[in-house]
Formats: C-alpha cells, sequence, structure tokens
C-alpha cells in the first residue's frame, strides 16, 4: 500500500517524498501546481495533478492506488497574503481539507499526518512554546490550521481516523544534495530573501519593525532545517502505524534568532555584503515564535541534525547557487 503525499511538489512535501523513497515507500503524490514544482517531483513516484478541492479527483486518485496513510502539505501558508485574503485561506486549506477527509473517510483510510503551524499560538504568553500553550491566532492562515485541527478531533472521534498533527516553525535550508530546495513565487520568506540580496537578485532587505518588544526591536523566530522536518514526518507516520493514537508535536529547533541576527548569519556565511533597510511592521507577525520540540524529541524519537543557523542558511545559499532562477518550470 502507498502513502498518498498531498502537496508532494511544495518545498516541505518534495522533502518528505525524497524520505519516504529513501525509504523505500511506495508513494503517490497529488499537486495542482499552483505553488508546488513538477521537477521537484523523484520518477520513482506516482503523481497525479488536481486539486483536493475536487473531490472526484480525489476519488480516481484513492482508487488507482491501495492508500495506507497521507501525509497532507497542500495548503496556502503565508501570514501577510492570508491578512488580504482570507477567503481564499478558507478556502484552500479548510475546504481543501474537508474534501481530503470524505474521500478518506469513504475509502477507509484512516492515517493522517498533518502540517500545522506555530502560527495557531498567536501571541503567546510563555516562550519557548509548548504544545499546552493556549492557541489564539493572530492571523486567518492560523486560523484555517487550527480550524482543521479541531476538526481532526471529531474526525477521530466519529471515524476513528488517527492523525499526528506536526506544528511548524519557520522552516528553511534545502536537501544536502542541493536537488530541491526553496522556490516560492513570490518569495516573502526572510532567509531566501536574505540570499537574494546577497547574490544581487535583489538590491536590500527590507526589515518589517525594529520596533518590538525584543532586544533589538526586529521579529525572533525558531528556524527548522527541512530535511529534519521531513525526518520528523517519518517518525509520525511510524508512530500512526505502530500505535494507531492521535498526537500534536511542535517541530522547530528551540532557539530564537532575530532578524537582524539572521542577516549578520547571512552575512557571514555568504561573505557578501547585504543591505538592509527598516520598514513598516507587517500585519499579523507576532514578536517572538520559539518552540519546546521536547515532546517530539522525547515521543518520536526525533532529533534534529542541523541545529546551527549557519549549516541552515548555508544549505540555502547551495541551492541558489545551483539554482539561482529555482526550478524554472513555469
Ligand atoms: N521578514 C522581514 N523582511 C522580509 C521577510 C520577512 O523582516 O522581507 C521578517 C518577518 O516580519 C518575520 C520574520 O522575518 O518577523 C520571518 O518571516 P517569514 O516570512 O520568513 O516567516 P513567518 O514567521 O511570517 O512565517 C513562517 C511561515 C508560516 C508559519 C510561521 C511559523 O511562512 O507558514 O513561519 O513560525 F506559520
Amino acid at each position: 500500500m502507498a502513502v498518498l503525499v498531498v502537496g508532494g511538489a511544495g518545498y516541505v512535501g518534495s522533502h518528505a517524498v525524497r524520505q519516504l523513497l529513501d525509504r523505500n515507500e511506495e508513494v503517490v503524490v497529488i499537486d495542482n501546481l499552483e505553488t508546488g514544482h513538477i521537477k521537484a517531483v523523484p520518477g520513482e513516484c506516482t503523481f497525479f495533478q488536481g486539486d483536493i478541492r475536487d473531490t472526484l479527483f480525489l476519488e480516481k486518485v484513492f482508487e488507482s492506488t491501495p492508500i495506507e496513510a497521507v501525509m497532507h502539505f497542500a495548503a496556502n501558508s503565508l501570514v501577510g497574503e492570508s491578512m488580504k485574503d482570507p477567503l481564499k485561506y478558507y478556502d484552500n486549506n479548510v475546504f481543501g481539507t474537508l474534501c481530503l477527509l470524505k474521500t478518506m473517510k469513504s475509502f477507509g483510510v484512516d492515517k493522517l499526518v498533518f502540517s500545522s503551524t506555530a502560527a495557531v499560538y498567536g501571541e503567546p504568553e510563555n516562550i519557548p512554546i509548548a504544545e499546552t500553550e493556549i492557541t489564539k491566532p493572530e492571523n486567518p492562515y492560523g486560523e484555517t490550521k487550527l480550524a482543521i485541527e479541531k476538526l481532526l478531533r471529531w474526525c477521530e472521534q466519529a471515524y476513528g481516523i488517527h492523525f499526528m498533527i506536526l506544528r511548524y516553525f519557520n522552516v528553511a535550508g534545502a536537501h544536502p544534495s542541493g536537488e530541491i530546495g526553496e522556490d516560492h513565487f513570490p518569495e516573502t520568506h526572510l532567509i531566501p530573501i536574505i540570499l537574494e540580496a546577497a547574490c544581487g537578485k535583489r538590491d536590500k532587505l527590507l526589515i518589517y519593525g525594529d520596533d518590538y518588544h525584543t532586544p533589538d526591536g526586529t521579529c525572533i523566530r525558531d528556524y527548522i532545517h527541512v530535511v529534519d522536518l521531513a525526518d520528523a514526518h517519518i517518525l509520525a507516520l511510524e508512530k500512526l502505524r505502530k500505535e494507531n493514537i492521535s498526537r500534536i508535536y511542535n517541530l522547530g529547533n528551540g532557539s530564537g534568532f532575530s532578524v537582524r541576527e539572521i542577516l549578520d548569519a547571512a552575512k557571514e556565511v555568504t561573505k557578501r555584503e547585504i543591505a538592509a533597510e527598516i520598514a513598516p511592521r507587517r500585519p499579523g507577525d507576532p514578536a517572538i515564535l520559539q518552540a519546546s520540540s521536547l515532546k517530539a524529541k522525547v515521543e518520536l524519537g526525533w532529533c534534529p541534525v542541523y541545529t546551527s543557523i549557519h549549516s541552515i542558511i548555508e544549505s540555502a545559499w547551495k541551492w541558489l547557487q545551483l539554482f539561482p532562477e529555482g526550478y524554472q518550470d513555469r
């Protein structure tokens, strides 16, 4: 039976696909290629292009191959964009997942690894953030992910669909092979933007606010390497298989870096000057997001490898140098 990777042509999904294939899993990928890249999908897996909001499409996929478990990465995931267009986020993220769950239910698929986000916590009261922290999202993106998390609890109770909810902090870096990496259009994430400024693809970094309640006034985030994140998905799947239970895990590195600290680290890694300018705050941005991932380490046996910010930036820099224009498949 196969693992269905929904959104497997995207940044995180494509790294999880690699790791599944490395473990000789049978992998089926679906992606609407709105933000994903066909070139990120390896030839060894079966690929279907389509949208999760299209239930007939989903049924065809589930009919084509027996599916044992689903990893669900397909979502819109930009905080700023979600503030401007919440309907887009509710439609794709919430309605899309609803369609996926209905199809899982009718085909008797009862295992789901779900990509959630630190954005469910809003502006947390306690740092580092544990899974027990109160959830009160401050943007529609986080709100849509929390809505699905709540839905999953009811689906477990009613239909026996077990889930692993993985709340990602700030994902960065690229596969060590340099073959797959981060390619968004437009790019809005801090590390790729800084690296684009380092190689002259853009003039400068705009620092969104330097008046936050943090030591240097810029926002603090917890950066996790995409390969470590993908590893956690494999461990979560193994736990689902062995124990048939549902859990929520935070996935971050446990250390926070401010925007200015990331900029300095990027200057060290690239050995280039990188221009930066202070700009107004970006709506929806909390001041500090920093994880406690103790639960994932203890219960999943998760052991991140790329724990230094320099190693994360280095792998992203390698990818950008190998693929300065990204996948070029649009
Ligand atoms: N930032 C800048 N300038 C830029 C881009 C970003 O100053 O040009 C700042 C942001 O204001 C923020 C920090 O850098 O303070 C990180 O911003 P990103 O856009 O890289 O990431 P976010 O923290 O907004 O969001 C990311 C994911 C979300 C996820 C969140 C969880 O995109 O899906 O991490 O921590 F929810």
